[in-house]
């Protein structure tokens, strides 16, 4: 962890999130505190409720019952989540969702319209993170024209286009090969060291999970296991 800072970026407490009204509790009053540049990695069964987590990181989607404040802004009173979600927040999807008919490079700018850039400014804040991605080259072509692993990669960039504090990554690499894999791992771990950026991840691989300053294990909607990563040890399973 680049301990620079001891202030805490996320603080969850008893957040309780259900589906079909009440019959399935995907949170279960989950408590968590998650430090400034951390990297925490988030493990679990099927179903236990990894993505719904995320997604109220995210804003992406509104608790029941709990608090949830992150990067000052409190989710549990919803107010300017869009301002948070723009400013604060890289998403990144198991399945990138990219958009398919518009070029790499416009993919990169969508996050920046909300934005006060210029045309221009967006134009060249989109090449320089093609270049950090190393994909300067592909700028013009379509999505469908990429390997999965370069598609991730793009999706990286457009994560980055506000400056996040946090990113936030789903099974970023579930659908890649092992070696593309320990690529995209190796940028997200580049970001996080050095611009301080907040990196959360969930994923079925601990080989990911072992990169992370701290492996939270998720299970039937409740944290189960936080365990620091200089403790790692064989307690804790290798799901997927
Ligand atoms: N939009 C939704 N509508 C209904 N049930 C959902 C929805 N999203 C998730 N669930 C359910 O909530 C539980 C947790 O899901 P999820 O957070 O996606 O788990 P994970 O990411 O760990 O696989 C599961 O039982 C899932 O079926
Ligand atoms: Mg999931």
């Amino acid at each position: 962890m680049n301990n620079n800072t001891e202030k805490n970026i996320i603080e969850i407490e008893n957040l309780e999130k259900s589906y079909e009204n009440g019959h399935i509790k995907a949170l279960n009053g989950i408590d968590l505190k998650i430090k400034e540049g951390e990297f925490v990695s988030i493990i679990g069964p099927s179903g236990s409720g990894k993505s719904t987590l995320l997604n109220m990181l995210g804003a992406l989607d509104i608790a029941d019952n709990g608090s949830i404040k992150v990067a000052d802004y409190d989710l549990s009173k919803n107010k300017k989540l869009d301002e948070f979600r723009s400013k604060k927040i890289g998403f990144i999807f198991q399945l990138h969702n990219l958009i398919p008919n518009i070029s790499v490079l416009e993919n990169i700018e969508i996050p920046m319209f909300e934005t006060k850039l210029s045309g221009k400014e967006r134009n060249n804040r989109a090449i320089e993170l093609l270049d950090i991605v190393g994909l300067k080259d592909k700028s013009k072509k379509k999505p469908t024209k990429l390997s999965g692993g370069e598609r991730q990669r793009v999706a990286i960039a457009r994560a980055l286009a506000n400056d996040p504090s946090i990113i936030l990554a789903d099974e970023p690499t579930g659908s890649l090969d092992s070696r593309t894999s320990k690529k995209i791992l190796e940028q997200l771990n580049k970001l996080h060291k050095e611009k301080n950026v907040t990196l959360i991840i969930v994923t079925h691989d601990m080989n990911v999970a072992k990169l992370a300053d701290r492996v939270i294990e998720v299970l039937d909607g409740k944290i189960i296991e936080s365990s620091d990563n200089s403790l790692l040890n064989d307690n804790i399973k290798i799901y997927g």
